[in-house]
């Protein structure tokens, strides 16, 4: 298997996200994201006021790129960096950045796919309510219109939001990622306005001609801990929560509050208009899947009496991060995105896998992420060969980067950061990816020369 069997237009890349590597988190008139005030607070493993210094080094990176025969580059736009205070004031110092980044993106022929939230909201934001604030649906359109009418002359591909169940379940209700807000009576408006953010920013991308506009969604199959029906039951809450939440609405069909009744609750926060608003025929979904889950039905659990059945505990193969490697996994969360009518394109927008990589005399072998791509690859290819619509594939991540609550113990990379000194290393994933894509690369070169 090499790229080229997934076919000529199919698109082959990298991501990283800003507030992972930019860092320069105070340079130029950048505000404050309320990821640099959480990471301050010492709930994180670490903070990333340097991270990978990607501010700095983009030029080599995007090289590498090159060098790597990637020719498409997820990243996406510090909120804070461009608008210091969420609205208002335009930074334009940090909009020449995204200039340069692009530009030499399309110098060296790399197609830039922008995410327009990768989670730093502006802490400014924040303090009047952030998410849980229903005025963020203005805020954000207001932040939208200063990129698309900046970039849309050379960025043709949008993401709206970088997994919206993650930042209002991690941030909003489990307290762990940032704003560190708890309970239901943050997420559920978080939840809700991240919804309706999600239908205008795409219906916005859209607006301007040319563009192609898509969300991501973080995805995983999930399976019943046995076939006890209180397992199934718990089962298919986890599915309507980790599948089906963001994706629904966003197809026009609304929450699916029916099969999970406290989900009825979002209502109180609901105006008149708001299913139409929530809705937009996106041109592409983005699809984040790492490994699947395993649900048991547990009584302890408030609100969904569910718990994930953990992956060591299961001793399966697993990431560094514990996360269960599950190649099968993508073919069925692609299947499954497949069947809903109003799903045109998908894309795999992100997946990779943390190993504890050794660095030893200046080089990294990490076979093991050679099979983790290999394996995952073959089911995209299964997925693709049986005609569903799989268009491209993302690596998470080209750099080795800040994983958030894991801080930078946890490597992603194709690329080695050493955060002492910032120098890159391609890894031997790195270096098999190149050959994996060389094939893609030449035909692509031939028929723009033909
Ligand atoms: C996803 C995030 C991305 C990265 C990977 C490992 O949930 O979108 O930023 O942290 O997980």
């Amino acid at each position: 298997m090499n790229a080229s069997d997934f076919g000529e237009d199919f698109h082959w890349g990298a991501a990283i996200s800003a507030y992972q590597t930019e860092g320069a988190y105070n340079l130029d008139g950048k505000g404050a994201s309320i990821w640099d005030i959480f990471t301050q607070s010492g709930k994180t493993k670490g903070s990333a006021t340097q991270a990978c210094d990607f501010y700095n080094r983009y030029m080599q990176d995007i090289i590498l790129l090159h060098y790597m025969n990637i020719r498409n580059f997820r990243f996406s736009i510090s909120w804070p960096r461009v608008l210091p205070e969420g609205k208002g004031k335009v930074n334009h110092a940090g909009l020449d950045f995204y200039d340069r980044l692009i530009d030499f993106c399309l110098e060296l022929d790399i197609a830039p796919w922008v995410t327009l939230y990768h989670w730093d909201l502006p802490f400014a934001l924040e303090q009047l309510g952030g998410w849980t604030n229903r005025n963020i649906i203005y805020w954000f359109e207001e932040y939208v219109r200063l990129c698309l009418d900046r970039f849309s002359d050379r960025v043709s591909n949008w993401m709206v939001l970088n997994e919206p169940l993650v930042f209002t379940g991690a941030g909003h209700f489990l307290g762990l990622h940032a704003p560190g807000r708890k309970g239901l009576s943050n997420f559920l408006p978080a939840m809700h306005h991240a919804a309706l953010c999600q239908g205008i920013g795409g219906r916005l991308i859209q607006s301007y001609s040319g563009l192609r506009a898509g969300t991501t969604f973080s995805c995983a199959p999930v399976f019943p801990y046995s076939e006890h029906p209180s397992h199934q039951e718990a089962a298919a809450t986890a599915d309507i929560l980790l599948n089906r939440l963001f994706l629904e609405p966003l197809l026009g069909l609304g929450y699916p509050m029916a099969e999970w009744k406290l989900l009825q609750q979002v209502e109180k926060h609901m105006h008149g208009d708001d299913e139409k608003l929530m809705q937009c025929n996106m041109d592409f979904i983005g699809i984040q899947n790492y490994t699947r889950e395993v649900v048991r039905y547990s009584p302890f659990i408030p609100f969904l009496n569910a718990r994930t059945v953990n992956a060591v505990s299961r001793k399966v193969p697993v990431t560094d991060m514990g996360w269960e490697i599950y190649p099968e996994g993508i073919y069925q969360i692609i299947r499954k995105f497949s069947a809903y009518p109003g799903v045109r394109k998908l894309i795999v927008t992100e997946c990779g896998a943390a190993f504890p990589d050794k660095f030893i005399n200046e080089k990294v072998h990490d076979p093991a992420r050679v099979v983790f791509y290999t394996e995952y690859l073959a089911e995209v290819l299964r997925a693709k060969r049986q005609g569903m619509p799989v268009e491209g594939f993302f690596a998470w991540s080209l750099l080795d980067n800040f994983e958030w609550a894991e801080g930078f113990s946890k490597r992603f990379g194709l690329v080695f950061v050493d955060y002492t000194t910032g120098r890159r290393y391609i890894k031997s994933s790195g270096h098999w990816y190149r050959q994996f894509l060389a094939a893609s690369v030449l035909s692509q070169s031939v028929a723009a020369a033909v």
